[in-house]
C-alpha cells in the first residue's frame, strides 16, 4: 500500500482524524481545540495514520497515535512517533508524556519508561487528556529528552 509523507493536518482534515480516533476507541472531543498539533499520513485522500504532539509547559504530550487497522504492522506508528519525539526535542522539550490503555509494551519498545501518574508535571496533568478524557486505568509513560 502506498502511503505518503508525514504532513501537518489542516483544519478541514480534522473530521477524518476524529473519525479515525473514534473508530479505534480513542478520545476525540478535544481535537478541535488542539487543531494545530496533529500530523498524519495519507493514502491518496484517506487518513491512515495520525498522532498529536501537544505542548504542556516545558513538556509535551504525545497523544492520539492511531493507525487504520488495515495499515498496521508497517511501521507507520513508529515513523510518526519518531517524528513527534524529534519535534519535541527540536523545541527543547524536557520530556514527552503519554497515556495509553492498550499499547504500553509498544511504547516501551520505542524507549518510553513507565511513570507514576501522580508525579507528572502539573502542566501535563492539567491537559484534558490527563484531567478527564483518558480513563483512570490508562498507564502513564514518559520519554526523557534530549535523545542520545
Ligand atoms: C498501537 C498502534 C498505533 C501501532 O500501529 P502500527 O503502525 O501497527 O505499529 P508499527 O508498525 O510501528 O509497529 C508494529 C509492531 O508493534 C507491535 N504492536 C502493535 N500494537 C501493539 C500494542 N498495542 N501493544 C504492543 N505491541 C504492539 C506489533 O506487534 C509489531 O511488532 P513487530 O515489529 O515485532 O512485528 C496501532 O495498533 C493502533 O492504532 N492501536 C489503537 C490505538 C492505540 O492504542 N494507540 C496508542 C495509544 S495513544
Amino acid at each position: 500500500m502506498p502511503a505518503g509523507p508525514i504532513v501537518r493536518l489542516r483544519q478541514e482534515q480534522l473530521p477524518q482524524l476524529e473519525a479515525l480516533l473514534a473508530a479505534n476507541a480513542l478520545p476525540a472531543s478535544d481535537c478541535a481545540e488542539q487543531s494545530e498539533n496533529f500530523y498524519g499520513i495519507f493514502d491518496r485522500d484517506r487518513l491512515v495514520a495520525a498522532g498529536g504532539l501537544q505542548p504542556a509547559g516545558e513538556y509535551f504530550l504525545l497523544r492520539s497515535l492511531v493507525v487504520d487497522p488495515a495499515c498496521r504492522g508497517r511501521g507507520l506508528a513508529r515513523l510518526l512517533s519518531e517524528f513527534l519525539l524529534d519535534r519535541a526535542e527540536a523545541e527543547a522539550g524536557i520530556a514527552v508524556y503519554l497515556l495509553t490503555e492498550s499499547a504500553v509494551e509498544y511504547f516501551i519498545r520505542l524507549g518510553f519508561e513507565t511513570a507514576e501518574r501522580e508525579q507528572v508535571p502539573e502542566a501535563v496533568s492539567r491537559t484534558r487528556q490527563f484531567a478527564s478524557l483518558c480513563p483512570d486505568e490508562a498507564r502513564c509513560l514518559m520519554f526523557r529528552l534530549p535523545r542520545n
